[in-house]
């Protein structure tokens, strides 16, 4: 998709399709007055006539309509003004796409000025419209013989505003969205990839080949580079799986000076079985998602690769399968981590931890500023939150503060969830330093309670990702979160250092 800024309003303006808000109770946005006005009325007939009522996800074609210089105009619904939010902006980009899906038009005019939504600019509107329409027109055919759906022809979004001196921080907003966005595609195509496509030989190649791409340094570390370094709890989980492991790093260098970077460590679990404790067969597919984390923290780099933020941030990727076999490790083996720590493993599917820690001593040599784990980690944060927000659990509050309002800011959120000492108890081991699982009870903060104790040298966050990072059922599918979100703190942090 093609996006274009422009200043002006709907009477002077030409194309194939003017899209016009109208609010429920058959009121008038600010271009539906203005196209109103200079039609004589032909709006205000139409809604008189019945056939719009402005509720949301509500749609109306009209072609023809006389003394207009566009082709076509599109009546949507955005629902009652005063309570026109963040969301109400989403799902009217949603009906934008949808109600044009079918027909030929290529290009689009929209105003901003339509979408009042309370206390946000209009660079703010322009990122999220640019995030949405390319989320909303996002499709994965790449594993069909001949694709399904019949593509829209839709191809360019102009977005106009009124007025001139926004025009700057709207081009900067539509850039940043259009990186978000791509960023996104690269997250989802990964994680939609089939588990027997995407192992962790193939994310390492991604690896390189984003660094080729972009003037990013990829290293990935073999199993054998991993033995010397001591990291036994990643390779005890890939001990179970034919696939050799990998521990891929990705390095963006923006910033002038070799300042301390920020580190973003992701989960690259390529098929989550359980292993020996094996999860049960319903929905089990689902668990080619479980590389989310290292996908996301590609996107991410590839958004702010493109962008070119003056910033110095490092991915650091552990990747292996999580497979059963006759060398996978068994409940109640102990393994020695990097950091010296044993590990007794109660549950052999309680994996992503096992390999994280490693990943999480290996960021100590970078010196970072702040180290972010991101992580299809428990199924205990679905239970938690739900769906649409990511769990946040961390060391430092400031640093939950800051990612906290990225996400507010470009509606990817995360909510924190304590990490007070009284959870550190339940991890005891009868026979080692540390058991991999807690029990039943706050699975979420006990699996963010085993990290910590590996990341006690830096700043650290961890986001389980378990609940946002894919959809089930009939859209089942990528969400490319928490790409926003991450995106977005790294934009504040350079905008804070420069
Ligand atoms: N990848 C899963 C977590 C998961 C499960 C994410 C379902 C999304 C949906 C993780 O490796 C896992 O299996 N966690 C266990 C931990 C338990 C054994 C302590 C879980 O959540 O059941
Ligand atoms: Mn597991
Ligand atoms: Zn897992």
């Amino acid at each position: 998709m093609e996006f274009g800024i422009k200043i002006g309003t709907p009477e002077k303006q030409r194309g194939a399709c003017v899209v016009v808000g109208i609010f429920e109770s058959k009121k008038l946005s600010e271009s539906a007055k203005i196209l109103d006005k200079v039609t004589q009325g032909y709006i205000k007939k139409i809604l008189t006539s019945g056939d719009m009522n402005g509720k949301v996800n509500t749609s109306l074609l009209l072609h023809h309509v006389p003394d207009t210089l566009f082709k076509r105009v599109l009546l949507i619904g955005l629902g009652n003004e005063q309570e026109f939010k963040e969301k109400t902006l989403q799902s009217a980009v949603g009906t934008v796409l949808s109600a044009l899906q079918k027909t030929a038009v290529t290009d689009v005019t929209l105003f901003l000025a339509d979408f009042p939504v309370k206390a946000r600019t209009a660079a703010w509107k322009v990122s999220q419209i640019v995030i949405q329409a390319c989320n909303g027109s996002y499709r994965f055919d790449q594993l069909k013989s001949k694709p399904e759906n019949e593509q829209s022809a839709l191809r360019k979004i102009t977005l106009c505003i009124n007025d001139r001196s926004e025009l700057a921080a709207c081009e900067t907003a539509l850039q940043q969205g259009l990186a978000i966005a791509h960023g996104m595609d690269f997250t989802k195509n990964l994680g939609n990839l089939a588990a027997n496509m995407c192992t962790p030989t193939y994310l390492a190649k991604q690896a390189k080949d984003l660094a080729k791409a972009h003037k990013l340094k990829a290293t990935v570390l073999e199993e054998k580079d991993m033995e010397k370094l001591g990291m036994g709890s990643l390779l005890a989980v890939a001990r179970g799986t034919d696939e050799p492991a990998k521990l891929i790093v990705l390095e963006y260098s923006g910033s002038a000076k070799k300042d301390n970077p920020i580190v973003l460590v992701g989960k690259g679990v390529t098929f989550d079985t359980g292993g020996i404790s094996l999860k049960p067969a319903a929905e089990m597919d689902e668990m080619k998602f479980d590389m989310s984390g290292a996908a996301s923290v590609l996107g991410t780099l590839l958004a702010i690769a493109e962008m070119k933020l003056p910033i110095h941030v490092v991915g650091v990727i552990p990747a292996t399968e999580n497979m059963p076999s006759g060398r996978a490790i068994k409940p109640g083996d102990v393994v020695t981590s990097m950091s010296g720590q044993t590990i007794e493993i109660l549950n052999t599917d309680a994996e992503g931890r096992l390999i994280l820690c490693d990943a999480l001593t290996y960021a100590e040599r970078y010196n970072p500023k702040a180290v972010i784990d991101i992580a299809t980690l428990t199924g205990a944060c679905v239970i938690a939150l739900g769906n649409s927000t990511t769990g946040l659990m961390t060391n430092d509050d400031g640093l939950a503060k800051e990612l906290l309002s990225a996400g507010e800011e470009v509606g990817d959120r995360a909510w924190q969830l304590p990490l007070w000492d009284e959870y550190q108890d339940l991890l005891k081991s009868n026979f080692a330093d540390i058991a991999n699982i807690g029990g039943r009870a706050a699975g979420t903060i006990t699996a963010a309670c085993f990290l910590s104790r590996f990341t006690k040298k830096y700043r650290w966050a961890h986001l389980d990702i378990a609940g946002t990072a894919w959809k089930s059922g009939k859209d089942k599918g990528s969400t490319g979160r928490p790409v926003p979100l991450l995106t977005q703190f790294l934009i504040t942090q350079a905008n804070a250092n420069s």
